[in-house]
């Protein structure tokens, strides 16, 4: 079946949906495509807050909310981007308001806000209070919101179906459109339009402990891959510090902010030691990698791999009204009562910094600045402008979403207003997608496996050897191991040979996808030889500026054939300077 819209956008989460709303109120007509329903998108999963410098605790400004934010992406964020992200917050939140978002109060009234990691007023002197928030159920509000306002004007929704293939004209320069699966039919679509947008999310689901939903499978990145395209900066993946232990389920970071601490096995609050100034409000990769550290000198709690986040002397009133989800979380899936107890953490993994590369209008670039694909963008989370560099800070995620949505809707609602067509579609553009099902549900018994051994085995070694910590040695075993679940996912059994909600033949093709990305992560962990935000590497343990201030561009055949070229970062007024909190 073929559909025809100005733009589509792929995926309906806080960024895809924020640029579908303003590229309709823009005049455009627009498709959102989704695997799953809107409201079940990951961004619905965003607790502690949405950072802007209201100012409305305590004295605050964009440029300490940028200063903090170039300084906790370890100086390797565009510096013209995260001006225009920080300048622009403010007023984003004040539209997120007036749309119904249900912000937190304080006592005059005003949007609530609270202190997170990194956050700092007078360029790094004590944490500020920047983060504006809905209880912990921030990410869930705003995209209620968004979504209210895009029925009321109208976006067109397509719920439950899975992009599978981005759709680029003959010579592979220009898109035209995208392949979805109608996962209620089996059924394959066409989408013809002038502008496409990947809104996809991340990818944590390639690790053994995340924070990250079922559906953060990274498709959208490895389909860019496919393509020729590149992805940025992707040896930088953030472990929050605060996973419940052996879940990885989300603690928000304004646990922290309300004023719980960790405590190692001796009951010392151990971040005191490695940043004095802002304790345990230090930002995520410092705080994931510490108390790796305290766990591996063996002030793990318990002897085991966890510490504890102490929220007993924070009170009920405040754990009650403020961070009711994660009180709830602990008692539903730890048996504690963070108000008796403390509750046992570790790092999951949680966001990707890095991600298709783009401008700050969300226009997808093949290299350097200035060298955009036609008709193709792509904002949130599985795009790269880079406002996060080497490690993002709490509460940015939430304002990148709705900043750059923004902006990405406004510029595509233009260049349609502005006469850009439809590119011209392939012959046969399904046909790369058919075969590639008819494939997979033809494997036996005989030469494959259960997706859910490949899957397993590549969350093991991401997990092992890819994560918070890691050395040549780790990741070539990684790489190797990617080699080989490389081919095992060609051949993965799909036991479900049924047309309506196969959701077997869905993970299979994710599981492809997972490959994909996963060798992108660690090649390019393997290639960058420094430590730099959350990529620490044990046998690099410096930062080097001589010779790694850049980014990071990643291309592959995704047939183990990759190489790599370099995107040069842009300083505006923060000159790169060895980073202590
Ligand atoms: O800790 C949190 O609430 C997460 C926020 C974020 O990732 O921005």
């Amino acid at each position: 079946m073929k559909h025809e819209h100005d733009i589509v956008i792929v995926g309906a989460g806080g960024s895809g949906m924020t640029a579908a709303l303003y590229a309709k109120e823009g005049g455009a007509d627009v498709g959102v495509i989704s695997k799953l329903h809107p409201l079940r998108s990951h961004t619905g999963a965003a607790q502690g807050g949405i950072g802007a410098a209201l100012g409305n605790e305590e004295e605050d400004s964009w440029l300490w909310h940028a200063y903090d934010t170039v300084k906790g992406s370890d100086y390797i964020g565009d510096q013209d981007a995260i001006e225009t992200l920080c300048k622009d917050a403010p007023r984003t939140i004040v539209e997120l308001e007036h749309y119904g978002v249900p912000f937190s109060r304080n006592e005059e009234g005003k949007i609530s806000q609270r202190r997170f990691g990194g956050h700092t007023r007078n360029f790094g002197e004590a944490p500020v209070r920047r983060s504006c928030h809905a209880a912990d159920r921030t990410g869930h509000a705003i995209l209620h919101t968004i979504y209210d306002q895009c029925l009321k004007q109208d976006v067109r929704f397509y719920d439950e179906f899975q992009v599978l293939d981005v759709i680029m004209t003959e010579d592979g320069e220009e898109c035209a459109g995208v392949v979805a699966y109608e996962i209620l039919t089996g059924e394959i679509h066409t989408f013809h339009a002038n502008v496409v947008c990947f809104a996809t999310g991340g990818y944590g689901r390639a690790f053994k402990t995340t924070s990250n939903a079922h559906a953060g499978t990274g498709d959208g990145m490895a389909m860019m891959l496919r393509k020729g395209l590149p992805l940025e900066d992707m040896e930088f993946v953030q472990f929050h510090p605060t996973g419940l232990y052996r879940l990885g389920i989300l603690i928000t970071e304004g646990a922290r902010g309300e004023g719980g601490t960790l405590h190692n096995s001796e009951g010392e609050r151990f971040m005191e030691r490695y940043a004095p100034t802002v304790k345990d409000l230090a930002p995520r990769d410092m705080v994931s990698q510490c108390i790796y550290k305290e766990i591996r000198e063996g002030r793990g709690v318990n002897g085991k791999d966890y510490v504890n986040l102490d929220l007993t002397h924070v009170g009920t009133e405040i754990l009650e009204e403020k961070l009711p989800e994660i009180s709830e979380f602990s008692r539903t899936y730890m048996g504690i009562d963070p108000v008796e107890e403390p509750i046992p953490v570790a790092p999951t993994c949680h966001y990707a910094m890095g991600g298709i590369p783009t401008d700050y209008d969300g226009q997808v670039e093949r290299r350097e600045r200035g060298t955009s694909v036609p008709g193709l963008f792509a904002v949130g989370e599985c795009g790269c402008i880079s406002v996060h560099g080497a490690n993002r800070l709490g509460t940015n995620s939430l304002i990148d979403l709705v900043v750059f949505g923004r902006r990405a809707g406004m510029k595509m609602a233009e260049e349609v207003e502005q006469g850009r067509q439809k590119a011209p579609l392939p012959e046969n553009p399904e046909k790369p997608t058919r075969d590639e099902l008819d494939r997979l549900l033809s494997n036996t018994k005989d030469e494959g496996e259960p997706i859910v051994q490949v899957r397993s085995e590549l969350q093991e070694i991401m997990m092992e050897n890819v994560s918070v910590f890691r050395s040549e040695e780790s990741l070539t075993e990684a790489l190797d191991k990617i080699g080989e679940l490389r081919e095992r996912a060609k051949n993965v059994v799909v036991e479900d040979k049924g047309k309506q909600f196969n959701t077997d033949l869905m993970d299979a093709v994710e599981i492809g996808f997972m490959v994909d990305y996963a060798e992108a992560v660690a090649a390019s962990a393997l290639y960058r030889t420094e430590s730099r935000g959350a990529h620490s590497r044990e046998d690099y343990e410096e930062r080097n500026d001589d010779d790694w201030l850049e980014h990071t561009l990643f291309y592959s055949d995704t047939e183990g054939d990759y190489e790599f070229d370099s995107k040069e970062v842009t300083i505006t007024r923060f000159e790169p300077k060895k980073r202590e909190y």
